[in-house]
């Protein structure tokens, strides 16, 4: 059976919510330790679908792992790597299965990978993966729809990244680790994600200077030198913002804890803008109140540390509230805009042409049924049923469960009356209310 979020919306939000390990960082933290022919153990692992999919991957290519979803914890030996195809059932559930690649091919000396397709949010190509590797001396191939990558032993080189893309720059970074010389990525992303993949790295052994900044160069250790380590990822940025703007849209105040603020700069500097208080209550945590109506504003996501495009969605729920008109540009994917028909539908008022959204906003929006038609579009969906007047029965929630753990349980907290049910197709909304609650 079907499962929904249902929301009843209009109510403040008050109280702690605390934000759990950066899914984005996680899952690039579990394809480096295939470069570990040791065992290593991962702290602050969120209990995400997309998580599970990676262990399952890595698991497929020979790793052990022991994953504990009670202590947020993976063990993972990845001493015995057996195979180096990453079959297409993993990279269709999930795109930064691709990120082994890099990873299988300076471990092994070869991999294989499903090439993954276009998805919901854009055309997503590949092909800075596939030039900066051919850059380093791998010979590349596609072959009924998979990149083989083989090379005995990789050289250095100086890799331009012609967008500062964030897959790229992993992968590229997992390849180089045990390359012959110096490695320079250029143009590199500078996410916090990308630093936390080299720290992870650079505490097993690795050498690796400048993440975070635009020029990250690598000097090739010695394959089989990197030692088993205990990490713990870094807290989830988007996850942190998305709470931010429930508060934001719906109203109240809370306090969200465990999060580097840094990471949200440029975030928090946009909201302060448009009329929320925000500040510091400890080195991580942040206060968040909205007690009037919020200002409209204009927005263009960029790569860090510009205006994240996984923040866009969340945002435009906020916006569709604000007093006055606001632009946002995305400029990143071509088609992340797919929250708007379903805003519309709870009466926000957005006009989109390309890749332009013009918000004007609203008083108020009203419940409905609408879908989550990818993760960030998900979470700005429960974030506008949060503020809107009734109830809104929110579907396609797997999308949803890729990035946020426990979702209804942390809004609940918040006092938001929120829950998962199992739906009959045939109920109605009203009907819907007595479903069986999941939790
Ligand atoms: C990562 O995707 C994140 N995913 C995305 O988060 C995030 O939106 C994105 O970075 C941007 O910050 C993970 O970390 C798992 P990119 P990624 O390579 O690495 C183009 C979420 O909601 N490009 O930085 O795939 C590409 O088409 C997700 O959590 C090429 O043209 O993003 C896009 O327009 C969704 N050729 C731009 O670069 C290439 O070879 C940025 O993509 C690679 C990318």
């Amino acid at each position: 059976m079907e499962k929904k979020i249902v929301i009843d919306g209009g109510k403040k939000l008050y109280g702690e919510v605390s934000i759990s390990g950066a899914k984005n960082a996680v899952l690039k933290l579990i394809a480096a330790a295939l470069l570990v022919e040791d065992v290593c153990l991962i702290h602050n692992v969120p209990d995400l679908s997309d998580v599970e999919t990676m262990v399952d991957l890595i698991n497929s290519l020979g790793a052990k792992t022991k994953y504990s979803k009670l202590s947020q914890t993976i063990e993972i030996d990845a001493r015995d790597i057996t195979n180096h195809v990453a079959d297409y059932a993993y990279v269709s559930k999930m795109r930064a299965s691709f990120n082994v690649l890099g990873a299988l091919l300076s471990r092994c000396g070869e991999s294989k990978v499903a090439l993954p397709g276009g998805c919901a949010i854009g055309e997503r190509r590949v092909d800075f993966h596939i030039k900066g590797l051919q850059l380093l001396g791998a010979d590349v191939n596609i072959e009924n729809g998979y990149v083989i990558a083989k090379s005995r032993k990789l050289k250095g080189a100086d890799i331009s990244l012609a967008i500062p893309s964030v897959g790229a720059t992993e992968n590229l970074m997992l390849a180089s680790i045990f390359a012959d010389g110096v490695t320079r990525i250029q143009n590199a992303a500078q996410e916090p994600e990308i630093v936390d993949l080299a720290n992870f790295l650079n505490m097993a052994g690795a050498d690796i200077n400048g993440a975070g900044t635009p020029e990250i160069t690598i000097n090739g250790v010695a394959r089989g030198s990197l030692k088993g380590i205990e990490y713990s990822t870094i807290p989830d940025r988007i996850e942190a913002a998305s709470y931010a703007c429930a508060v934001c849209a719906a109203g109240g105040e809370i306090v969200v804890r465990d999060i580097i603020p840094a990471h949200l700069t440029f975030f928090i500097n946009k909201m302060c803008e448009i009329g929320v208080k925000i500040d510091a209550v400890d080195p991580y945590s942040l206060r968040i109140k909205k007690d009037k109506r919020l200002k409209a504003t204009d927005l263009i996501t960029q790569p860090y540390p510009g205006f994240h495009t996984d923040m866009q969605a969340p945002v435009m729920s906020v916006l569709a509230l604000a007093d006055g008109t606001s632009v946002i540009t995305e400029s990143l994917f071509e088609n992340r805009f797919m929250q708007v028909p379903e805003l519309r539908r709870m009466g926000a008022d957005i006009q989109q042409e390309n890749s332009r959204a013009v918000i004007k906003g609203v008083e108020f929006l009203t419940g409905t049924e609408v879908k989550a038609s990818d993760l960030r579009a998900g979470a700005a969906m429960v974030i506008a049923a949060l503020a809107a007047r009734g109830k809104s029965s929110i579907s396609n929630i797997h999308h949803i469960d890729r990035g946020y753990e426990k979702i209804e349980e942390k809004f609940s907290q918040l006092g938001a009356n929120i829950k998962r049910v199992e739906i009959n197709e045939n109920l109605s909304d009203n009907q819907i209310v007595n479903s069986k609650v999941l939790s």
